[in-house]
């Protein structure tokens, strides 16, 4: 063993680098073990990887989560609209990156009618995935992320947003366009297709809030408007905004962990036996992925004064990158982490990040996969993979594959 990290930076434990898109847990302990808290002088910023530590950091609600407050030069503040003023950059942008006291103004009142609209899916998903199923038919073998995975969550966050489902691919596509835009590391093509899917998204969401004002329906876009005329201080760019939010956090990540799920479950035929004896298991199992292969890598936060973290000094404005990858593989929390276990006893995963940030779409993302997996292996008892190799996605930070191919043995 050696003090010397086995990386240089954070990167080379995402999906941007070929080694770790094949497998990130080996660096991903390697720096547990041996630099828990890294400095990461390519991204300037800290890399945490212990569980304790990473728990900590998203649960401590005095930190910062806005680009702008980051260190002149860092990975963060890359991330910030050039030729906007201070205060302006401060109230822009989605709620994931917003500060209070933005950030509770805009997530409460979203959080309340997104979240009426979630418990409305709590049966609602079930028609999602049976005209899902009925698409799909009884092929022989077939894509599971092209046919299950990714349009289960775009029909279901569809359905809640008031969208005409005839765009999903559309969706999807937008969605790729603007996730673009957590990253840096773009190609000017890449650039320009984010540009192109932000444009078109937020012109469809502003145009279709003037005419869910002008007549509204039973969907999320006419309860937002509608607490914005009762006096709910949200401006219609926030709202257009934060739909695209919804929109597109909804997608990719939970199509990765069905994805991701599927897989682990056929590769792991004691743990898909439990859940066929007892489907209502499927809720554990998704817990159990999201341990396991979380569809994201890292979240962050900014330290807003000086501080220690894991016994290292971390000053104002220095970016904490925090692996929930690696803290939930930590075995000084969880027992055999590398074990693949859907009936393990307390399994307190941070895949959905802590605090005041914590996943606004959890509860959905949680019904979409139990149900998908839940009809997943009960129309297709015999599914098995089909002999193609894996291809992981390259996008940095998050986990999921390209394609996903199985036969029914029917
Ligand atoms: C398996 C699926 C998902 C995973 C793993 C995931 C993961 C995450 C993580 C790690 C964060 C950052 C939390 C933090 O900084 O502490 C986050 C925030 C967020 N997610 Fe998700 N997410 C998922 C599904 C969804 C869905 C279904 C939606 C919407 C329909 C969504 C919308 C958001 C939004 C809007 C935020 C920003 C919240 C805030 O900063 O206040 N996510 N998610």
């Amino acid at each position: 063993m050696t003090d010397k990290p086995l990386i240089t930076t954070a990167l080379q434990t995402s999906a941007f680098d070929p080694e770790a898109r094949a497998d990130p847990y080996p660096r991903l302990k390697a720096m547990q073990e041996q630099c828990p808290v890294f400095r990461d002088d390519v991204m300037m910023a800290w890399f945490l990887t212990r569980y304790a530590d990473v728990k900590a950091v998203a649960n401590d609600r005095t930190l910062w989560r806005h680009p702008i407050n980051g260190e002149e030069g860092s990975f963060s503040r890359r991330l910030l609209e050039p030729g906007l003023d201070e205060e302006t950059q401060r109230r822009s942008g989605s709620i994931l990156f917003l500060d209070d006291p933005h950030h509770a103004r805009v997530r409460q009142p979203l959080m309340k009618a997104f979240y009426a609209r979630v418990a409305q899916m709590k049966t609602g998903i079930e028609a999602v995935i049976a005209d899902v199923f009925e698409r799909l038919g009884r092929p022989d073998r077939f894509d599971l992320m092209a046919a299950v995975a990714i349009p289960v969550p775009i029909l279901a966050i569809a359905r809640i947003l008031g969208v005409e489902e005839a765009r999903y691919r559309e969706f999807r596509d937008w969605s790729e366009g603007v996730i673009l835009g957590l990253t840096t590391l773009r190609t000017p093509a890449q650039t320009e297709r984010m540009e192109a899917a932000r444009e078109a998204v937020y012109d469809y969401f502003i145009t279709l809030m003037q005419a869910r004002r002008a007549e509204p329906r039973d969907d999320l876009i006419s309860d937002l408007v509608r607490l914005q005329a009762e006096g709910a201080q949200l401006s219609d760019d926030e709202i257009a905004i934060n739909l695209i939010a919804l929109l597109v956090g909804g997608n990719l990540t939970t199509s990765d962990l069905i994805g991701n799920g599927v897989r682990l479950l056929l590769t792991h035929p004691e743990e898909l036996a439990k859940l066929k004896a007892d489907p209502s298991l499927a809720g554990a199992a998704v817990e159990e992925v999201l341990r396991f292969e979380s569809p994201v890598d890292i979240t962050a936060r900014i330290a807003s004064h000086d501080m220690e973290v894991g016994g290292c000094p971390v000053t104002q404005r220095q970016t904490l990158m925090i692996s929930l990858r690696a803290a939930n593989r930590d075995p000084s929390m969880f027992e055999k982490p590398d074990c693949f276990n859907i009936t393990r006893k307390h399994a307190p995963h941070v895949a959905f990040g802590g605090g005041a940030h914590i996943c606004i779409g959890a509860p959905l993302a949680r019904i979409e996969a139990a149900a998908a997996f839940r009809e997943i292996f009960a129309r297709f008892p015999k599914l098995r993979l089909a002999n193609e190799e894996l291809r992981w996605r390259s996008l940095p930070f998050f986990r999921g594959l390209e394609a996903l191919w199985v036969e029914t043995g029917v």
